[in-house]
């Protein structure tokens, strides 16, 4: 369900000049009310002029993803139906986790300009500045715990087509759900979960993606922007909505529970496959060359051990 001022923005978007009748009559609303409308989008950062005896005019929209601008026209089955924008959170991952226990809807996406303590894998930081873009889908799939992993996938993969669709560059996957350009991080993911020994209660995926934010001084050997690897400013709205349009596409899949097809579009978007790495577990490390992945997410790799499946840790390409 369209808000009213989702449906005004929509009008505004729709026509070079409107007048306040031609919306009150569309929208069965009185003048004052879409005034009063008007001036709010106004607040959000909307240039809309009022042209004397003609009407409005939307003259530039900004590049913030206000729940307006991410849901308008949306071509997705669920997720981004909901949005919520914060200009800050702590973090949208617990955020996320807030509206659980409320009522909320499935594919219900929180996005924030700025984390305050956005969260990383292992319970590392997330610096997570303006001009990032940092937000947390929630899903309930109807696959077992074992099965969580392909969700996950499903992100990187979108967060890698949407990339390459908006910059024209082509990133990769780092095992387990990295994002690399250029050979620097671009993109993590943080999925959280609950769930029972058959079945998920419910799923947070986390993306944060250095679009034209700073990077700490901290990251900069290892870590990049696509501000800084395209040399100019990338749309952080139009890169929110392709990658909800395309984790929606292949959260379809996952929810017919074709993950061979995730697997497949992971393994077309990794550059692992067939790269000699080393595995760092808590005690030990592993070495051999990645010769695939599992449909549940895991790392087939070949060591002088024998064949080996590698569940979780963090790797490095040797
Ligand atoms: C990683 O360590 O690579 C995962 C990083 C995930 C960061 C995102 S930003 C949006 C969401 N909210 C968080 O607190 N973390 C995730």
């Amino acid at each position: 369900m369209k808000t009213t001022r989702e449906k005004i923005l929509h009008l505004l978007k729709n026509h070079q000049i409107i007048s306040g009748e031609h919306i009150a009559q569309q929208l069965d609303l009185s003048r004052t009310a879409v005034w009063k409308q008007i001036q709010q989008l106004k607040t959000k950062g909307y240039q809309i002029n009022s042209i004397k005896n003609k009407g409005y005019r939307l003259v530039s929209s900004p590049d913030l993803p206000v729940s307006e601008e991410i849901t308008i026209d949306l071509k997705t089955m669920l997720i981004g139906k909901t949005v919520h924008y914060f200009p800050f959170l702590p973090s949208t991952n617990t955020y996320a986790k807030s509206l659980i226990q409320k009522k909320h809807s499935d594919g219900t996406v929180i996005v924030s300009s700025v984390q305050t303590m956005g969260k990383g894998r292992k319970t590392r930081t997330w610096y997570s500045k303006q001009g990032g873009l940092w937000f947390s889908v929630i899903l309930h799939p109807p696959l077992l715990p074992s099965q969580a992993m392909s969700v996950t996938m499903a992100a990187s993969v979108a967060i890698v087509k949407a990339i390459k669709h908006i910059t024209n560059m082509k990133s990769f996957i780092k095992w387990p759900n990295d994002i690399l350009l250029n050979g620097k991080k671009i993109a993590g993911i943080l999925t959280e979960l609950d769930a029972e020994i058959d079945s998920i209660h419910y799923m947070i995926i986390g993306m944060g993606i250095n679009v034209n934010n700073d990077l700490d001084p901290s990251l900069k050997k290892k870590a990049t922007t696509l501000k800084q690897e395209t040399q100019s400013t990338v749309s952080i709205v139009q890169l929110l909505r392709k990658i909800l349009m395309e984790f929606d596409f292949l959260y379809e899949q996952v929810q017919a529970k074709h993950l061979h097809l995730i697997q497949q579009e992971w393994i077309n978007h990794t550059d692992i496959i067939g790269k000699t790495i080393r595995v760092k577990k808590e005690h030990t490390i592993i070495e051999g060359k990645a010769t695939g992945i599992t449909e549940t997410g895991g790392l087939k790799l070949n060591t002088e051990q024998g064949r080996q499946e590698i569940i979780t840790g963090d790797i490095e390409y040797i």
